[in-house]
This record gives C-alpha cells, structure tokens and sequence, in this order.
C-alpha cells in the first residue's frame, strides 16, 4: 500500500480584528485577565454575511495550489465543522459547489475542535480501502455566530478561521507520510461544553432565542482539566505503534485554547517550549481550525518543512480528543 501524504496546506484568515479591549468596554473583564489566564491578545471574527463556506473555499485553494492539484482533482472531501453555513446542507456540500469539485463526495464530521483531526482519521481510512486517492480536509469555524457576547466567562475565548489540507498518495521518496490518527469520544462528559439550542432538543423558537441557549455554555475550569488529560493521550496514542519517540518531534501543534493548557501539555510530554506552534495569541480558540491553520502558517513561514515530524493534538465538546503524527 502506498504511503499517505500531505500534499498542501491553506488557510484563510478573517480581516476583522478584535483586541481584548472590545470586550473592556462590553463586559466586566481586563485585559490583564484575559492574557494572564489565556494567553489571548486578540481575535479574529468574519464580518456580516460571511459564511464558513466563504473562508473555507479559498484556504481550499490554497492549499490545492501548494498540492500542484485542481478542484476536479479531489475525490472526496471532508469538512470537521460544527458551524456549517446551513442547518442542511452540509458545509461539505457547499465548498464542493463553490470550488467546482465536481468529482468529490462531500460531507461534514461534527466533533467539534478536534474536528480536522477526525477528518484526517475519516480519509486516512478512505485511502487506506484505495477507494479514495487525492482528498481535501478542512477544520473551519465561525464560533463568533455562538458566542454569548454577554458571558465573560466565554466571550473572550474564541475566534474564526479555517485551514485545509490535500492529502494525496506519496509518490516520491521525499514525500512525507501521514503517521497515525486516533480518535476519542466521551459522551458521558456533554455538559462541560454545549451548545443547547437550535438543535432537535431545543429547537429554534423565540423562548430558546430570549434564554440565550443558542450560544456556547461551558464549564471552563473542568474542561481545563479533561483538556490537559486527554490531548496527553491522544498525542502519545498517536505517538505509540509508529516506533518513534517524541524526542524525534520537531513540532508539536496543540489545539490553541488556552496557552496554559499548551504549556501544561507540553511540559507533561516532556516536550521542549521552542517545539510548540502557537497562534492562540492573535486568533484565540478557532476550534477545528486552529491545527490546520497554525500548521499552513508554520509551513508558508518556514517553521515546518518537507521531512519534518509533526505531532498535533486537540480535545473539545463531547468531549472529544484526537492525535495525529506526520512527516510533513
Ligand atoms: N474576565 C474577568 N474575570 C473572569 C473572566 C473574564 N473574561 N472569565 C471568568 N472570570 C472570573 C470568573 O467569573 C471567576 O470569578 P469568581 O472567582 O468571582 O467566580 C474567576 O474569573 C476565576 O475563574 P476560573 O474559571 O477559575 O478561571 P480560570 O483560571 O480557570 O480561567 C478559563 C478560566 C475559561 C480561561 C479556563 O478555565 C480555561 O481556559 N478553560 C478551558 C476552556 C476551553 O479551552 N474551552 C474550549 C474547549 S475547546
């Protein structure tokens, strides 16, 4: 069987700037707190109008363009979101139009922001069949259309953005390889983050609207805990079987919510501060965007290059967690 690889990268970024004293003026907050206990300076939120498909169909083409491909090259694509541009169809659907992928099947995994890395383990299977040869993946949010700008405790958290990757089959011997993806879920802990309404158990009326339960509810010091343990796993999981070891890591990319978080993951594995990618500082907590944008932003600075070893690893609500080990 012939090694899985990526071939490109692209992300998309949203213009609009939100430093944290938009939210000195809206809420009882500081900036001092928000950078102490999160790492976080500002965000990015798209503007009015623009939807998911709208940011995850050119960081698509970008990364199409790094991979030498065009869109009715791909024959699948899958989209980890939680946010797609409509109820139905899925965001899956959407780009497929947008960029002309007419050979594609297209479909959404909602695991929330481990959600790229579900879809790199959902393709990773695809290919490995041989049903599957060149297909695109994306992790892209819009956590700013769930955010309670009213809640503190929240508000301050999260941003937007999308990246993708093409995944296709190694042909050369510099070509690198997609090492391991594994994946978790634990329903038992749901509450910890939710989104209650708008859904088949809180539909979409004027009652849920005027309770707020169609923004993000979440119990943050319990998350920062389960956030710690399970990307730990996820990342050695990941590590495990491939007959490496994470001195061998040149780049670890940890989901991006909180650099407290980062740091204790980190220095748990053992894993030295100058290998860890980081972006929560200007984009917050993008969800199933922050791995494949911070590693489309490390690839086109030169931060990660062709043979490097890369190790990423997220957790979000679920609770779910996922690792994955590559050579770039
Ligand atoms: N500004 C000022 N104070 C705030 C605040 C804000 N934006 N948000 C919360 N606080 C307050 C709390 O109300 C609390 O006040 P109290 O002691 O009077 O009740 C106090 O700060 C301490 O709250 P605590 O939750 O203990 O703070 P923390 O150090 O755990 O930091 C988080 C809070 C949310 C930053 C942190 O728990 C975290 O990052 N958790 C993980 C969240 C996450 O990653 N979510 C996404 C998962 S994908």
């Amino acid at each position: 069987m012939k090694k899985i690889c990526i071939k490109g990268t692209g992300c998309y970024i949203p213009e609009r700037i939100v430093p944290n004293s938009y939210f000195e003026a809206t809420v009882d907050t500081s900036e001092e707190w928000i950078v102490s206990r999160t790492g976080i300076k500002e965000r990015r939120m798209v503007l009015p109008g623009q939807a998911l498909s709208d940011m995850a169909t050119p960081a698509s083409k970008r990364a199409l363009e790094m991979a030498g491909l065009s869109p009715l090259d791909l024959d699948l694509i899958i989209v980890g979101t939680s946010t797609a541009d409509m109820a139905s169809p899925s965001a899956g659907c959407m780009i497929q139009h947008k960029l002309g992928a007419k050979n594609a099947v297209a479909f959404d995994v909602n695991a929330a922001c481990p959600g790229f890395i579900f879809g790199l383990a959902v393709a990773r299977k695809f290919m490995q069949d041989g049903s599957h040869r060149q297909v695109l993946v994306i992790g892209a949010e819009i956590i700013s259309h769930r955010t309670d700008f009213q809640d503190r405790n929240t508000c301050v958290l999260f941003g937007d953005g999308a990246g993708a990757v093409v995944l296709g089959l190694a042909a050369r011997e510099k070509d690198g390889e997609l090492l391991s993806t594994e994946i978790y879920s634990d329903g038992d802990l749901w509450k910890l983050l939710h989104v209650p309404g708008g859904g088949s158990m809180n539909p979409i009326s004027h009652e849920m609207i005027d309770q707020r339960l169609h923004y993000v509810k979440m119990k943050g010091n319990e998350v920062f805990k389960h956030a710690v343990r399970s990307m730990i796993e996820a990342a050695q999981k990941a590590l495990e079987g491939s007959g490496l070891t994470k001195d061998q890591i040149d780049w670890f990319i940890p989901h991006q919510a909180n650099i407290r978080i980062m740091e204790a993951v980190a220095k748990q594995m053992d894993i030295p501060v100058e290998k860890v990618i980081k972006t929560v500082h200007k984009y917050g907590n993008t969800s199933a965007a922050t791995i494949p944008t911070a590693l489309d932003e490390a690839v086109r600075s030169g931060q990660i290059k062709r043979g490097h070893l890369v190790l990423a690893a997220s957790f979000g609500a679920g609770f779910t967690s996922g690792g994955v080990l590559f050579r770039f």
